[in-house]
């Protein structure tokens, strides 16, 4: 790391200063405003003797006596690379994962308990790909970014639902041990490994996409959609869903009744009911408005719990509800009056 030692005030302030007050000076000689040229000559002096000083001191202090303190923010050259950085050495420790593997021919789960090499930093799905690679090659798990963007992970741990790639191992240890099994809300295909099919059907069922009345100008559109801060703030939170499934394996009532669509799909139910640039208005209201739509939530607010993108999708619930009854209530005057 390398810094500029000379200040620019230093620099610019006599390179450009200087020049132009002589050249007003003569400029005044020779107009004949004798007593205006003395003036600008005087300030010429004085700014020469102030920014040699100062130069001068910028100098000595920067420079020659080695201390090389700044008198201002100056260039910074980054000569460093990754290699002259030193970090301090993690310390390493065995842990036991229990994984509880599903047996696609047995139809059962069955607990295989791997002991695996983790430091602070080590997350469950770095162990778990450390026993496929070094012990098990058999173990299977979905995966994809390994940073909690692309939602594959998901399983259940130390009892629930999280994110592997997200869940570091020290910080979740239960005596020593970690518990790992897949997510029984979903349908089990082999080891940790569940079967989406189902999740999205429950997604698409909510018709997850912005609906224009005009199509030529939805599919060819001319202007931009533009949106108020306000607006942007109705729908953004519920719109980070990455769709991981744990808030479906969280709620009690899809785990005990397949009817209900759930709270991930009525999230974005509401997510594109909320967003004005959506206008199919009402009718999102009317095709959630049912028993195994919003109306069968208890808000347990479990998935909310275990969201690992803060939807919270039991409040986007509890907001169609809201929007449904307003609705209805209007409906009932109208039709009064
Ligand atoms: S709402 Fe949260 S928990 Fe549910 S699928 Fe989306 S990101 Fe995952
Ligand atoms: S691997 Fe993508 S979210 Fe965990």
């Amino acid at each position: 790391m390398k810094e500029s030692w000379v200040s620019l005030p230093t620099i610019y302030v006599p390179m450009v200063g200087v020049p132009i007050l002589l050249f007003a000076y003569t400029v005044s000689i020779v107009a004949g405003f004798q007593s205006i040229g003395r003036i600008l000559l005087a300030l010429s002096m004085v700014g020469l003797f102030v920014f040699g000083v100062s130069g001068f001191r910028d100098v000595y202090i920067n420079h020659w006596n080695g201390k090389r303190t700044r008198l201002r923010p100056a260039v910074t050259i980054n000569k460093g690379s990754a290699a002259d950085v030193t970090l301090p050495r993690a310390e390493a420790k065995i842990v036991n994962f229990h994984v509880n593997r599903f047996n696609p021919e047995t139809q059962r789960l069955e607990e295989s308990v791997y002991g695996v090499e983790t430091d602070s930093f080590s997350n469950v799905l770095d162990g778990l790909l450390k026993i496929k690679t070094e012990s098990d090659p058999t173990l299977s798990m979905r995966y994809s970014c390994r940073m909690g963007i692309c939602g594959s992970c998901g399983m259940v741990i130390n009892g629930k639902p999280s994110l592997a790639c997200e869940t570091n191992v020290w910080k979740n240890l239960r005596e020593d041990k970690i518990t790992v099994a897949p997510m029984l809300g979903h349908p089990l295909l082999r080891d940790l490994v569940t079967d989406f099919d189902d999740f999205f059907e429950r997604h698409l069922f909510v018709n997850p996409y912005l609906f224009r009345n005009d199509l030529v100008e939805k599919y060819h559109p001319t202007v931009q959609y533009n949106q108020t801060k306000e607006e942007l703030d109705k729908f953004l939170p519920f719109s980070d869903c990455i769709m991981c499934g744990l808030c479906l394996d969280a709620c009690p009532v899809v785990n005990t009744n397949q009817e209900f669509i759930g709270p991930q799909a009525l999230s974005q139910a509401y997510r594109y009911y909320a967003d004005s640039r959506d206008e199919a208005g009402k009718t999102r209201l009317d095709h959630v408005d049912l028993l195994k739509g919003v109306w069968d939530c208890e808000f347990a607010a479990s998935c909310s719990d275990v969201c690992p993108k803060g939807v919270d999708p039991a409040f986007a619930i509890q907001l169609l509800k809201t929007e449904i009854i307003k609705n209805d209530f209007i409906k009932r005057k109208e039709s009064k009056s």
